[in-house]
């Protein structure tokens, strides 16, 4: 009954309040016919208990159903955008642990920190989150084909949500600039993977447009049903957290949608009384590819005023953090007006802070891939110029798995890391390293090497 009410209430809408053109739910395109910006989903949620709710989602944890088994849908009553009929196509995605992190906590120059690790999905990384709710549209839709044009892991989700639910993936991918693990998952999972001789942004303005001409239904983070889903790992975690918010919550910046998911979510929350307040959003760029952080520089820290002002691609972005390797995101105006409510900030780190942090979060024996590290980094940085206070309640959000890309891991720890760009390709120095010890085929040898190693 629930459901098939708010539903009716489901619209899409321009996200620009000055325009809020609104849509259908079942419209298809990604931005607003009047204005060119993104969509929203926006809900009307009449007499909701907010009470009740939370334990409702409690009680699904013990439920068989594969929609409460998925950390997204458990949660449904806050993205009711489905026909109640339509089919939910899901890998149990969702369900990722909140890390304590002391070793982390004290790098970082902080009393204790907590650590949200999407690595831990389906995939390996926070984009199953959104991918189970935009294929399942897509399949609600009728739409057979579904494309992406990814750093990696979109089309590693995409290309196994497609066909967990029957539907054909094809992915765009910049050729030879994504992590091995990612490409490797969505050629196993069968998406056509069309490999273009050019970067993310390059590959991006060449294709969007194309694809929805020829009727494939595009799932990259301007699509406003990924935002829905990708907004429930902030639910999850106030549930976790027994829903008394942090200070901060920090995350990775790239194409920018899941900073606007972050905050769409946690503004919902509050609006509906499962939250008293919102944490501040800390965003985190690659030093080489931080165009939001750049904007909000050049408007002097003033978000409002970046809020009026337009966004300066970075016209050859540069990190070793592939995933976040982007000079243009499609999500820029969305993800500000999240940092505007909510306080929040941009900081940029340089790709050695992003390596070290990354050592770090392996030696707590948590793991991640290069891009989740910046949130570390940043968090360190943000300590360090006294933005947040060392007893301050931290969430950071680990996007990605450590298995992602394992050439950048035994690089670092062998030291032959050196910065992507630059006249002398700079070394990264491993301060955390690592090195694998090579020894003969001898006992004498290895015993005393254990000796000396386990003494130290
Ligand atoms: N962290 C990881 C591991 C990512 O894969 C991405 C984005 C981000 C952070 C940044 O998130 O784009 O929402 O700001 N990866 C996209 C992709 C671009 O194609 O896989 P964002």
């Amino acid at each position: 009954m629930r459901e098939t009410a708010a539903l009716m209430t489901a619209t899409l809408r321009c996200f620009e309040e000055s325009c809020g053109r609104p849509y259908s739910i079942l419209d298809t395109r990604a931005a607003c016919a009047a204005c060119g910006n993104l969509l929203d989903v926006r809900y009307e949620w009449p007499g909701f208990d907010a009470a009740a709710m939370k334990q409702t989602w409690a009680e699904r944890k013990m439920s068989p159903d594969a929609r409460d088994q998925s950390g997204v849908w458990r949660f449904r009553e806050l993205l009711p955008f489905l026909p109640p009929e339509a089919r939910v196509v899901t890998l149990r995605e969702g369900n990722t642990p909140l890390l304590e992190a002391p070793r982390a906590a004290e790098y970082a120059g902080l009393e204790a920190l907590w650590l949200k690790h999407q690595g831990f999905n389906p995939t390996g990384s926070f984009k199953d989150n959104g991918m189970t709710t935009g294929v399942s549209q897509a399949a609600a839709l009728g739409r057979p084909v579904v494309a992406c044009v990814s750093t990696g892991n979109t089309s590693a989700s995409l290309a196994a949500f497609a066909s967990c639910g029957g539907l054909q993936a094809v992915i765009f991918i910049p050729a030879g600039q994504i992590a091995a693990g990612k490409l490797a998952q969505a050629l196993e999972y069968g998406a056509l993977t069309i490999q273009v001789d050019a970067n993310f942004d390059v590959t991006w303005k060449l294709v969007f447009r194309m694809v929805e001409e020829a009727g494939v239904y595009l799932l990259n983070s301007v699509n406003p049903f990924r935002i829905e889903g990708q907004k429930t790992i902030m639910i999850e975690m106030m549930e976790q957290m027994l829903w008394e918010p942090p200070d901060w919550v920090v995350l990775p910046g790239g194409n920018l949608g899941n900073s606007s998911a972050f905050g769409k979510g946690l503004r919902e929350m509050l609006q509906l009384g499962l939250i008293p307040r919102l944490p501040r959003i800390a965003v985190i760029q690659a030093e080489g590819a931080s165009p939001l952080y750049r904007l909000i520089q050049r408007a002097r820290g003033d978000i409002r005023k970046a809020r009026e002002m337009e966004i300066c691609p970075v016209e050859n972005p540069q990190t070793l953090a592939t995933a976040i390797k982007i000079g243009s995101p499609a999500s820029w105006k969305k993800a500000l007006r999240e940092l505007d409510a909510t306080s929040g900030v941009c900081e940029q780190v340089s790709d050695q802070e992003i390596a070290d942090a990354k050592a770090v979060i392996g030696r707590s024996g948590i793991g991640c891939e290069p891009a989740s590290a910046a949130t570390l980094a940043g968090i360190k940085k943000l300590v360090a110029s006294g933005v947040i206070r060392k007893g301050e309640r931290v969430a950071g959000v680990l996007t990605g798995n450590l298995l992602k890309d394992p050439d950048y891991t035994i690089s670092y720890h062998q030291g032959t890391l050196t910065y992507p760009s630059g006249p002398q390709r700079l070394p990264i120095e491993p301060h955390f390293g690592n090195r694998p010890v090579a020894v003969p085929p001898d006992v004498q040898q290895i015993r005393r090497l254990l000796e000396r190693r386990t003494r130290e």
